[in-house]
């Protein structure tokens, strides 16, 4: 049927052909060649968006099916291993996977040390240092492909985030590791080497965390081990300890079986010098374990900050609590520079060791000067369960020392035979309660290990020089005279 516009044979060429329904108006306007084409390209148009669009959600159906994403926070410890683990030297494989698996984008790690030395001859000291640097080439920002073993490739992305962890500044940074989902099982490879790998740098060493930025770091370079015996406590101490921790080590099932959390403190109490942080350090390289360490004299530890460290102890490390006395004062008084003293206040203290948000799984070392200053609640087991006093050098530990240093040349003993009668005249073994003409008095083993350093190898020198292990006291400084210029400090 024709439109009513079909009677005016001059508005319009008749169709001869067409759909019977279509108006004489769109039959106007596809006739007409401008909207014709533009129709035209409309509809290609939307056909290619539409294929775009189509295409687009196909593979990331396709994605979403066939591979696995793995996004690794900066946060998580894994982070720094599986970074370690891509710069790994690997097989390129052939020419076009060598280019593809090109990594162009790296980064550097550079951590420092200073290495003393002695110049060996006369055993001096000598003060030259140098500086050891190792560099560490990890992957930089953007994408790589890694050619994991023949035919597996793994998809790695690692970018900084527009946003930045707040209670840092810092910007968050991930790592997404991409693969197949037939090869999804390697994941678990993949973190099992990297973390292997990550060990294997510090076998033998002692990797010290410290508190920075609101999370634990590593402390510079990881140390060499200290050995548990060159560590000198009075007879017995050094043993019961070590015995105690490796009990504890061993009964976790135990704790689990009866619901208490598995957590063991100890604390060591006596005057400076006298191995309390060269024993703990000893030890954790005994166990194998870190040490992750906390001064509560520093300056920005709060409570909060506390509390959220003991949470997230990194993994096989001892919490070494230094100074824990300082929590205990909570000065008001500000220093010249501002600074009102440690934040840390003793409910502080004592939450973070065993309140609700304590974490499980811990053995925490707490270490000071003033065992009088502590609160008696922190010393209640479940915080504190062994307590042990480091005290000034004994008869032994002199003996145990003197073996150390000069035991090869010393072979008859004479030597430390007077050296240890040079030390009882001095007093220094506390005194002589027979003789009150022997005056009391005490040495540190610091003080014994500097005398010994200083006379590397001579044995006479030590036993001449012991008069220097008295503890030197300071004289008040006289009053400034009357008129004179007063020096701020
Ligand atoms: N009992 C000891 N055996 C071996 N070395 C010791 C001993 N005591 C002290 N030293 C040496 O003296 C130095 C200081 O020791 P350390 O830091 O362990 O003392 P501390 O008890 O932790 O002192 P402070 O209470 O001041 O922190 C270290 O170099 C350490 O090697
Ligand atoms: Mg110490």
């Amino acid at each position: 049927m024709l439109g009513p516009n079909a009677s005016h044979p001059s508005s319009a060429p008749t169709p001869t052909s067409g759909p019977t329904t279509s108006s004489p108006l769109l039959n106007t306007l596809f006739s007409n060649p401008v909207f014709a084409g533009g129709f035209g390209l409309a509809s290609l148009g939307a056909a290619v968006s539409l294929g775009r669009r189509g295409f687009m959600a196909t593979t990331s159906l396709l994605r979403r099916q066939l591979l696995v994403h793995v996004e690794i926070s900066k946060s998580d410890p894994s982070y720094h291993w599986v970074l370690q683990w891509l710069a790994q030297p690997r097989d390129p494989g052939g020419f076009v996977a060598s280019r593809l698996t090109r990594m162009r984008n790296l980064a550097v790690k550079t951590t420092t040390s200073s290495v003393g030395g002695y110049n060996g001859v006369g055993g001096r000291q000598d003060i030259s240092k140098t500086t050891h640097a190792d560099f560490r080439v990890q992957p930089g920002y953007g994408r790589y492909l890694v050619r994991h073993k023949p035919g597996v490739y793994i998809g790695v992305n690692r970018e900084k985030a527009s946003t930045a962890v707040t209670a840092t500044g810092e910007p968050h940074e991930t790592l997404t590791l991409t693969l197949l989902w037939m090869h999804r099982h390697l994941l678990s490879d993949v973190f099992t080497e990297a973390h292997s790998l990550a060990q294997s740098f510090n076998q033998g060493r002692t990797v010290v965390y410290t508190a920075r930025n609101m999370s634990w770091q590593v402390l510079g370079k990881p140390r060499m081990k200290r050995p548990l015996g060159s560590v000198i406590l009075d007879e017995g101490i050094k043993e019961s300890i070590v015995a105690d921790v490796k009990e504890f080590i061993g009964a976790q099932q135990w704790y689990t079986e009866r619901g208490v959390p598995y957590r063991r403190g100890y604390l060591l109490y006596g005057p400076p010098g006298t191995g309390k942080t060269s024993f703990i350090q000893a030890l954790a390289g005994e166990l194998d374990y870190g040490v992750a360490m906390v001064n509560l004299s520093e300056r920005g530890v709060t409570d909060d900050l506390l509390a959220h460290l003991l949470t997230q102890l990194p993994e096989r490390s001892i919490l070494l609590l230094e100074d824990v006395d300082a929590a205990m004062i909570n000065r008001r008084q500000r220093d010249s520079d501002g600074y009102s003293g440690s934040t840390v206040t003793a409910s502080g203290l004592l939450n973070a060791l065993d309140g609700l948000a304590a974490g499980e799984d811990r053995i925490a070392f707490l270490t000071t000067n003033h065992i009088d200053q502590l609160d008696p609640a922190l010393i209640r087991p479940g915080r504190v369960d062994m307590m042990m006093r480091i005290g000034e050098a004994t008869r032994y530990q002199a003996a145990q020392m003197w073996d150390r240093y000069y035991g090869e040349m010393d072979t008859d003993h004479a030597g430390r035979d007077r050296f240890l009668k040079r030390l009882h005249e001095l007093g220094l073994f506390g005194g002589d309660s027979q003789d009150p003409s022997v005056p009391k008095r005490h040495t540190s083993t610091a003080a014994i290990q500097g005398l010994f350093q200083f006379n590397k190898g001579d044995m006479e020198g030590a036993i001449n020089m012991a008069e220097g292990l008295i503890p030197r006291t300071f004289e008040p400084e006289p009053p400034a005279p009357d008129g004179a210029i007063k020096s701020p400090a």
